[in-house]
């Protein structure tokens, strides 16, 4: 590895707070590789999927329901927090095969309207080694 991204990397350790090196390179490489078994996985998967959206926007807080709705076997649980006057932030919780968790979230995110969206996958890393 480069010095200059070794810095990087040094930094970045520090600010996230790490206790050495090898152990947030070992949180980089898991990371990658959750990501990478996303593409073809098919893998049983537990996820969180982050919405923001205005609730004034014609149709979409009953779109996004209907969505819902529809991959209930998928959803475990949704969490709804109001954020101001307007915005509503949405959390699901899901499981399912990745696959199908992460066509689950672009429909999701992909509705008009919605101003934020992630899906966010999470792994006890054994699977992984
Ligand atoms: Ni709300």
């Amino acid at each position: 590895m480069d010095e200059r991204l070794l810095a990087r990397l040094d930094r970045w350790v520090e600010r996230r707070e790490y206790p050495n090196r090898s152990e947030a390179v070992r949180d980089l490489v898991r990371e990658g590789l959750v990501e990478e078994e996303w593409e073809t996985g098919d893998r049983e998967t537990v996820a969180t999927i982050s919405l923001v959206y205005d609730h004034h926007a014609r149709l979409l807080p009953g779109r996004l329901m209907a969505a819902q709705h529809r991959s209930y076997a998928e959803i475990v649980s949704a969490l709804h927090v109001h954020m101001d006057a307007d915005h509503c932030l949405e959390v699901l919780v899901v499981r399912g095969p990745a696959r199908r968790l992460r066509a689950l979230a672009d429909r999701l995110i992909a509705t008009r309207g919605v101003k934020h969206g992630r899906l966010t996958l999470a792994t006890t890393g054994r699977d992984l080694g």
